[in-house]
């Protein structure tokens, strides 16, 4: 068997560790890996080489991916399918491996013809199909560590700090480094916010408890309608708000409001560099293997993900419908915490 593979979308921390056991367990079952540079990009002009395990050696602790990754997206592109049906003769391939996030899976879903084993990753950790995507856990990891630090320089200077970190549509990253920081506000897309009442607890939290405080706001955070106006952001290729700057805004209204002194902390893409935690590097082997598996039993046109203990598999149509949202009800965790 012959198998393409690529990394699509933005990076994250585990890309390589995935691409290595691709490589070393398609080799060890009879599988020739062909590395496709820069996501579907490489496969529409033919930049691929053979994957040898020279090239994947000492790759599994490195953060971003071998293969380079783009956003690009066949199936926006007039001619792009054709183009990769194309490769799959040039390339004598049987199928792909595609790791990537929403957008990835996306375009793929769109080419059902084109033979695919998905593997999810994002540091949103938005994708369905999957309890967690590659990079999500690093990701988190990364924004406590700046929690705990900010915590204490906030304590010495009796101020607010506002974390400002990534998530489009999901919070997965907020709440989680919120709650695991000891966050006294935690800010999500999928939780509208009312400047006035996080105003409100952080003069409660510093006339009842103590003169400083933290609040975590995801970039993709909106406030309650007709609270607060949000910046126009500009769009990228595809066509998404390129978000950011959510956190400035926040901690101006905070000080405005509570005449507290207040600083700004946006991790950016901090959170996504950077070598990837024991569990991210756990996930990308397991679900390498079990996408191999999958391309040997020629299923195609799955998701590859873990649910619970085991893996499970989601046809790739189905996964934008599935998009995983922080549910309601994680959201009082900080409301009692933080109340
Ligand atoms: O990977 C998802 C994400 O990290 C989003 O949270 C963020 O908005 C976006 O990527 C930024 O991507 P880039 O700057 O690479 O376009």
């Amino acid at each position: 068997m012959r198998l393409g593979i690529l990394t699509g979308g933005g990076d994250c921390p585990g890309l390589n560790a995935a691409i290595r056991v691709v490589v070393r367990y398609g080799h060890h079952r009879g599988v020739t890996v062909v590395g496709f540079r820069d996501g579907w990009r490489g496969v529409l002009n033919g930049a691929a080489h053979e994957l040898t395990e020279e090239d994947v050696r000492g790759i599994l602790p490195r953060g971003g991916t071998i293969l380079g990754t783009s956003g690009t997206q066949p199936s926006l592109i007039e001619g792009g399918p054709d183009l990769v049906r194309e490769a799959i003769g040039v390339h004598a391939l049987d199928g792909f491996i595609v790791i990537g996030g929403e957008g990835t899976m996306g375009t793929t879903a769109a080419m059902p013809d084109v033979p695919v084993v998905g593997i999810p990753k994002t540091i949103d950790n938005d994708i369905g199909g999957t309890d967690a995507s590659i990079g999500f856990w690093t990701a988190a990891q990364i924004a406590t560590d700046s929690i705990d630090r900010l915590y204490s320089t906030a304590e010495s200077h009796n101020r607010v700090m506002v974390c400002e970190v990534m998530g489009r549509s999901a919070g997965w990253i907020g709440i989680t480094s919120g709650v695991a920081g000891g966050a006294d506000v935690i800010m999500i897309p999928e939780h509208p916010f009312d400047i006035e009442l996080v105003c409100r607890r952080i003069r409660r939290i510093h006339s009842e408890r103590r003169p400083f405080s933290i609040v975590v706001v995801s970039e993709g955070a909106t406030p309650v309608p007709g609270t607060m106006t949000l910046p126009e952001y500009a769009l990228d290729e595809n066509g998404w708000p390129r978000l950011g700057g959510i956190g400035r805004m926040v901690a101006d209204e905070i000080h405005r409001l509570t005449r507290s002194e207040t600083r700004v902390t946006t991790l950016g893409h901090v959170q996504r560099g950077g070598s990837p935690v024991a569990f991210d590097r756990v996930l990308a082997t397991r679900l390498g293997v079990a996408a191999v598996d999958e391309a040997l039993a020629g299923r195609w046109g799955n998701l590859v993900g873990i649910r619970g203990a085991g893996i499970a598999t989601t046809p790739l149509t189905e996964i934008g419908a599935q998009a995983s949202l922080v549910p309601e009800e994680r959201m009082q965790i900080p409301e009692i915490l933080c109340g």
